[in-house]
């Protein structure tokens, strides 16, 4: 019985680890210096924005990041959406 539960808190634990590790904008902001070689950051602001979601958001970053080369890690790429919203879109979280 005792086994079963460390067993299981166990699990809970290593499940709950990385979702423990929330977006880092500060990071975001570094790894975005790399996207600064086509547009600045006017792009993310009215009137010129097209993206309506972090959802979409998410999809452009992504997007960017393969037919561009930083090939970011999914963390990485958490902390450029988190980045972008916190200064620019401010959508908060989906
Ligand atoms: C090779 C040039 C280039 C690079 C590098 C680049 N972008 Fe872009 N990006 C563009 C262009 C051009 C557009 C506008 C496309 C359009 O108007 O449909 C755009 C649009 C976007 C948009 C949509 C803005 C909006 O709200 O309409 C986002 C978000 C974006 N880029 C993020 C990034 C990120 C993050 C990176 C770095 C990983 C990056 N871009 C690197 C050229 C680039």
């Amino acid at each position: 019985m005792i086994r079963a539960l460390i067993a299981a808190l166990a699990l809970a634990a290593a499940f709950a680890a990385p979702a423990a590790l929330a977006a880092d904008p500060v990071n975001g902001e570094k790894l975005h210096q790399d996207c600064l070689q086509c547009h600045g950051t006017k792009i993310y602001l009215p009137p010129r924005r097209k993206i309506n979601s972090v959802k979409a958001l998410r999809k452009e970053v992504e997007r960017w990041n393969d037919s561009y080369n930083p090939k970011m890690k999914k963390s990485e790429i958490d902390d450029l959406v988190a980045y972008l919203d916190r200064d620019f879109y401010k959508f908060g979280k989906p």
